[in-house]
C-alpha cells in the first residue's frame, strides 16, 4: 500500500495519460471489477435523465463512450456530445460508433471548462468522472452553466458503505482485488491503484449531496446500490 496520488497541480495530467494507457482494456477492467454490474447502473443513469426524444445530452469523462451510446437510444430525435480530455479513451469510444453506425457528437476538452455555450443542455450525465476533476466546484459551476432552466445532472461514482463490517469488506475488495485484477490485464500499471486511493478523499453521499446544493441545484435525489458502494446523485436545476 505505498501507493502515493499525485499532487492536485499534477493530477490532471496524470489522469490524462494513466487512462490513455489503460484505454483499450478499461471497459473489460470495468466488466471484471463490477461483475458486469456497472452495465445496469450505466442504464439506470439514463433513464433518471427523464431526457425526452429530442433532448440534448452532455455526457462529460464519458471514456469510451459507455453511457453516450446509452444515451442516444434514449434521444433518437435530440443530441449527444460526449467529452473526454483522454485521447485513448476517446479513440475507442469512436470505434464503438463506427460499429454501430450511429455515433454521439465527440469532444475532447476539459470538464471544467466546457466548450459549449450556456443553457443548451437538458441532461448531463458523468460516470465516474467528478471523483478525478481537479477542482470539483468548477465542474459543478460548468455544468449548472451549459444546463438549461429545469435540466439535470445525473453522476454515477463509487460511495461510502455506511455499515462498518460491509465498508471493511468493500475496503478490502477495492484497495486489495482490484488493483490486482487490473494488473492482470496491465501488469505493473499503477492507475490501478490510483482508482481506490482517488475515493479516499471523495466526499460522502451526504456531503456531496450538500455540495451540490450549496452549487445552485436545488435538489439532489441520491440512489445507492450494493450498499453504497456504488451510487447516483440526480440534481435538478432551478
Ligand atoms: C473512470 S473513467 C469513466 C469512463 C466512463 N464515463 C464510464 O463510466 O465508464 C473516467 C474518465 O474521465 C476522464 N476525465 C477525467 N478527468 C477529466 C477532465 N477533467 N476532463 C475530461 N475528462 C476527464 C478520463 O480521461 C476517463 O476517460
Amino acid at each position: 500500500m505505498s501507493y502515493q496520488l499525485p499532487e492536485n497541480s499534477e493530477k490532471s495530467s496524470y489522469v490524462q495519460q494513466k487512462f490513455n494507457e489503460i484505454a483499450s482494456k478499461y471497459d473489460l477492467f470495468n466488466d471484471l471489477i463490477t461483475f458486469g454490474m456497472h452495465r445496469y447502473w450505466k442504464r439506470f443513469v439514463v433513464r433518471q435523465t427523464g431526457v425526452s426524444p429530442d433532448g440534448m445530452c452532455l455526457d462529460l469523462c464519458c471514456g469510451t463512450g459507455d453511457i453516450a451510446h446509452r444515451l442516444l437510444r434514449a434521444v433518437p430525435q435530440g443530441r449527444v456530445c460526449a467529452l473526454d480530455f483522454s485521447q485513448g479513451m476517446l479513440h475507442v469510444a469512436k470505434q464503438r460508433g463506427m460499429a454501430t453506425g450511429e455515433s454521439p457528437v465527440f469532444l475532447q476538452g476539459d470538464a471544467i471548462r466546457l466548450p459549449i455555450p450556456s443553457e443548451r443542455i437538458d441532461a448531463v450525465t458523468i460516470g465516474y468522472g467528478l471523483r478525478n476533476v481537479t477542482d470539483l466546484s468548477a465542474c459543478l459551476a460548468e455544468i449548472l452553466r451549459v444546463l438549461k432552466p429545469g435540466g439535470v445532472l445525473v453522476s454515477l461514482d463509487v460511495g461510502k458503505v455506511r455499515l462498518p463490517v460491509l465498508a471493511e469488506i468493500s475496503r478490502y475488495y477495492f484497495f486489495y482485488v482490484v488493483p490486482r485484477l487490473g494488473k492482470l490485464l496491465y501488469p505493473g500499471q499503477d492507475m490501478f491503484d490510483y482508482l481506490p486511493h482517488s475515493s479516499i478523499n471523495y466526499p460522502n453521499q451526504e456531503s456531496l449531496k450538500r455540495i451540490m446544493l450549496s452549487a445552485g441545484f436545488k435538489q439532489v435525489d441520491v440512489f445507492d446500490f450494493l450498499f453504497g458502494s456504488s451510487t447516483v446523485h440526480v440534481a435538478y436545476k432551478p
